[in-house]
C-alpha cells in the first residue's frame, strides 16, 4: 500500500477533527504583545492557555536585552554544534548559572526541551538497563524510551505501592541482566497540576539501587523557595540525579537544560546526540536566557505575584464549587462532566461571549465523559481577571448543569 494513502485514510487521533477545529479549537492565532490579553479572531481575550509563569515574556528588561543580543550578533553566531565550533563563554556562562541555581554540580544547555530529554535517555542507558516510569509522563518521555533496547516498567501515576511493585521486578530483572534502574518522573505533571511524589521515590533508594531523572518543566521558576523547582519545594534536590528543565515556560524563551553530577555532565556533553549533531543554540538565546534566570534569581517578588493569583483563583473556583482535581501547582485544572459537544460549546461560549481564553482537553486524555478546562495563572494577570473568570465559569457551570450544551457546535474552523 502507498503510505500517503494510508496516511490520509487514518488522519491520526488529532487530524480526524482537522476539518472541523482548524483555526479555532487547533492551530488558534493569538495576536499581540504576549499577556493576559491577547486577541484571538479580532477580538481582545482574556487568556488564561500560556505558559509564561512568571511573566518574563514580555518583561521589559528581557525584551531590551533580547533585541540589543539580536542587534549585537545576529542569529547565527555560533555556527556548529557546541562541540566542533558552536561554543561561546556565554554558552559556558548559562551551564554554570543554571547549574548554581538548581543546586547541582553542573548543567548542559539543550536546543530544545523536547528532543533534550529524548537524547537523555538515549545516551544514559544501555539495553541491558531497566527503566521505571510513571503512566502520564510527557511524549518526549515516552518517546526517549522508545529509543530503549531494554525493559522498561511504568507505574500507575504517582502511585507509591505501584513505584515499589515495579522496582521489586526492575531490580529482580537488572540482576539478571547487570543493568541498573533509571526511574523517571515530571515534578509537576502539565496537565493536572498534580506534583510527582519526588520525596516518595527518592526515600526508596534507601531499599532499592536506581538513579532519577525528574523533568521539572512546569516546577522550575514557580516551586520552591527559590524557584529552584519541585526538588527544592520537597526538599529533595540532592535525590534527583538527573534534573531536567525547559525554557519554555517560566523562562519564556526555547531551550532547556539538564543538570547533574559534574563527571555526569562531562558524559553528557560527549554523548547527548541532540547536541553533538545539531547547531547551538544562538547568542540572542543565551543572552536572554541569562537575563531571564537572573530575573527569576533576583526578583522573587514576580513569584509571589503568580502564587497570589493562583491562590485567589483556585480559592475562587474551589468556593464556587468546581472540582479542581488535587492541583497543589499554579497550573489549574477545572473538571466538568460531558462529552466533545459539550466541551465544544463550553470553549466556544467561553470566547464569544464572556472573552475568555483557555485550553480545553478531551477524552482520551482525560477519561469519557470527562471535560478539563486548563487554566494557567502568570504573574502579570490581576485580581480583576480573576473576578471576570469566576464570574464566567459560574455562568458555564450553571449552563452545563441546565443542559444547555447540548445542540450542534458552530462551525468555527476556518479553511486550511
Ligand atoms: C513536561 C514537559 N517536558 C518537556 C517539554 C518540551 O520542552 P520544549 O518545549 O522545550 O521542547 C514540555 C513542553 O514544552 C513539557 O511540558
Amino acid at each position: 500500500m502507498d503510505i500517503f494513502e494510508r496516511i490520509l485514510a487514518n488522519p491520526g487521533p488529532l487530524g480526524q477533527y482537522a476539518d472541523q477545529a482548524y483555526g479555532y479549537y487547533m492551530f488558534p492565532k493569538l495576536v499581540g504583545e504576549i499577556g493576559p490579553y491577547m486577541e484571538f479572531q479580532g477580538v481582545s481575550m482574556l487568556n488564561w492557555s500560556l505558559n509564561n509563569y512568571i511573566g518574563l515574556a514580555n518583561h521589559p528588561e528581557v525584551r531590551k536585552t533580547d533585541a540589543e543580543a539580536a542587534a549585537r550578533w545576529g542569529m547565527a553566531y555560533p555556527m556548529g554544534a557546541r562541540m566542533m565550533s558552536g561554543n561561546s563563554d556565554m554558552h559556558e556562562q548559562i551551564d554554570r548559572e543554571l547549574a548554581e541555581f538548581v543546586h547541582k554540580e553542573d548543567s548542559v544547555l539543550l536546543n530544545y526541551g523536547y528532543q533534550g530529554v529524548v537524547s537523555i535517555i538515549d545516551a544514559v542507558l544501555d539495553r541491558k538497563d531497566v527503566v521505571v516510569y510513571d503512566e502520564q509522563c510527557h511524549a518526549c518521555i515516552i518517546d526517549g524510551l522508545r529509543l530503549h533496547m531494554g525493559k522498561r516498567f511504568v507505574y500507575k501515576h504517582n502511585d507509591m505501592e505501584s513505584v515499589e511493585k515495579q522496582l521489586q521486578r526492575a531490580t529482580k530483572l537488572s540482576e539478571q541482566t547487570g543493568g541498573g534502574i533509571l526511574v523517571i518522573t515530571e515534578g509537576v505533571f502539565g496537565m493536572s497540576g498534580v506534583m510527582g511524589n519526588l520525596k516518595g521515590i527518592v526515600e526508596l533508594k534507601k531499599k532499592y539501587n536506581f538513579r532519577f531523572l525528574v523533568d521539572d518543566a512546569h516546577g522550575f521558576g514557580t516551586m520552591g523557595a527559590t524557584g529552584a523547582g519541585t526538588g527544592e519545594h520537597q526538599g529533595v534536590q540532592d535525590g534527583i540525579d538527573l534534573y531536567f528543565s525547559t525554557f519554555a515556560k517560566s523562562m519564556a524563551s526555547i531551550g532547556a537544560f539538564v543538570a547533574a553530577d559534574k563527571k555526569i555532565c562531562t558524559y553528557l556533553r560527549h554523548n547527548l546526540r541532540s547536541q553533538i549533531f545539531a547547531k547551538s543554540l544562538p547568542m540572542p538565546i543565551v543572552e536572554g536566557a541569562l537575563k531571564r534566570l537572573e530575573l527569576l534569581r533576583n526578583k522573587p517578588e514576580l513569584r509571589q505575584k503568580l502564587w497570589d493569583i493562583v491562590n485567589y483563583l483556585q480559592d475562587g473556583l474551589r468556593a464556587r464549587g468546581f472540582n479542581l482535581g488535587v492541583t497543589e501547582t499554579p497550573v489549574t485544572p477545572v473538571f466538568l462532566q460531558g462529552g466533545i459537544t459539550e466541551a465544544a460549546q463550553i470553549t466556544h461560549d467561553l470566547r464569544a461571549n464572556f472573552h475568555i481564553f483557555c485550553s480545553i482537553v478531551t477524552y482520551p486524555v482525560v477519561p469519557k465523559g470527562v471535560i478539563m478546562l486548563r487554566i494557567i495563572p502568570t504573574a502579570v494577570h490581576t485580581k480583576e481577571d480573576v473576578d471576570k473568570t469566576l464570574h464566567a465559569f459560574s455562568e458555564v457551570g450553571r449552563k452545563l448543569q441546565a443542559g444547555e450544551y447540548k445542540q450542534e457546535v458552530p462551525a468555527v474552523a476556518t479553511p486550511i
